[in-house]
Order: structure tokens, then C-alpha cells, then sequence
């Protein structure tokens, strides 16, 4: 489907708003990074999925959720029912942090920081696309949209909440899903993946 270009703000008097995302200086990830990971998705996409950061596959093809975590998330769409070129994908944080470990690059959590400076971009898809629902996936996701440090991500699951006129569906990261070590354990977060991505497709009609 056709993607949307993010749009610069007016430029601020005493700052020049970046007009695109690789010459975002609001924060210093891009200095490790690739290159900026925009959101895909069609520009009348009814439900938004908004991830933490691109992780290291997503910063060198330069596009979000194409690694074992997009994966994992391709399969919980497909069991719900719910096509991945209907939907916006975007993350909170547009550029990956790492740090070195060895030969391979070690994904850090983005500092609060960081998500409130890069809020900027997600803002911006959030008002051209105007999703019904935004679904987000993990606790990085959800402090960006409800614009707080402090929410607490584990009692939203798989209780929609309205925020700012859309619904908002709160569920596991999808890297956090890999990384659970018990079997049953990993099945039963994957299960609420899929889960959240059904009542996003109900409360987008
Ligand atoms: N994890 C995310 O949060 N986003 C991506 O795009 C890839 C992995």
C-alpha cells in the first residue's frame, strides 16, 4: 500500500524543527544509528501498532519490524486475522541504541528522554493517519502515547482503555515474547498478542 511522509512542524523560533527523520538532532541515538526508521502503513489505516525501537535489522534495511521480532509479530497477526498491509507500523523511538557486545550490537532501552524527544515524530503519524486504535506493544510504546513515564503496562493487558478520543489495546512486546524462557509461559504471551490484535480489529469497526 501507499506510505505516508512524515510532515516537519513549523519551525520553532528558537530551535529549527528537523524536517526528516535523518536529520533529527532532538536526542543523540542518531549518532550510532543507521539511519531512521519512519512507520509504514497505509495513511487510512484504522488500527496503528506502535513497537519500542527498530532493532538491528530494522536500522540497516531501514524499515520497522522486518527482524525476528516483526516475525513474531507476523505470525500473532496472521492468527488473528489481522493483515499486516492494512495496518501503520511505527515504533516510539525512530533510531536504534545499542551498545557493542562482542562482534554484535546490544539493544539498550531507550531513556524516557529519548521517547519524549521522539514523541515529535510519532505525533505527527498519529495525526495524519488517525487511527481508531492504537495498539502498543510494550511499556515503551505505552509511556510515548499516554505521554508518562509512570504507566505501568502489565494491569492494561487485555483491558482497551480510551485516551485522546481512540482506543488504546496494551500488550507484550513481541521481543519480550521471544525472550520468555518457559514454554507454556511464551505460548500463553503470544496468545495475548494475538488476543490484542482481535480487539483492535473490534474496536476499529
Ligand atoms: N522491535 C521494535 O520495537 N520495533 C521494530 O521495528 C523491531 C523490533
Amino acid at each position: 500500500g501507499a506510505t505516508i511522509d512524515i510532515q516537519p512542524e513549523a519551525a520553532q523560533p528558537e530551535r529549527e524543527a528537523p524536517t526528516s527523520l535523518d536529520q533529527c538532532r532532538r536526542c543523540e541515538l542518531w549518532r550510532n544509528a543507521t539511519q531512521g526508521v519512519p512507520g509504514e502503513g497505509p495513511a487510512s489505516a484504522r488500527i496503528m501498532l506502535v513497537g519500542e525501537q527498530p532493532g538491528d535489522q530494522e536500522d540497516l534495511q531501514g524499515h520497522p519490524f522486518v527482524g525476528p521480532a516483526g516475525k513474531l509479530l507476523d505470525s500473532a497477526m496472521s492468527k488473528a486475522g489481522l493483515d499486516r498491509n492494512t495496518v501503520y507500523l511505527t515504533n516510539a523511538v525512530k533510531h536504534f541504541k545499542w551498545e557493542p557486545r562482542g562482534k554484535r550490537r546490544l539493544h539498550k532501552t531507550p531513556a524516557q528522554k529519548e521517547v519524549d524527544a521522539c514523541s515529535y515524530w510519532l505525533e505527527q503519524e498519529v495525526a495524519q493517519v488517525g487511527p481508531e486504535v492504537i495498539v502498543v506493544l510494550g511499556s515503551t510504546a505505552l509511556k510515548s502515547v499516554l505521554h508518562t513515564g509512570k504507566a505501568g503496562l502489565t494491569e492494561l493487558i487485555g483491558k482497551p482503555f480510551e485516551h485522546e478520543g481512540r482506543w488504546i489495546v496494551a500488550t507484550y512486546h513481541p521481543s519480550y515474547v521471544l525472550r520468555v524462557p518457559d514454554e507454556e509461559a511464551k505460548a500463553r504471551a503470544f496468545e495475548a498478542l494475538v488476543e490484542a490484535f482481535q480487539i483492535a480489529q473490534e474496536k476499529a469497526r
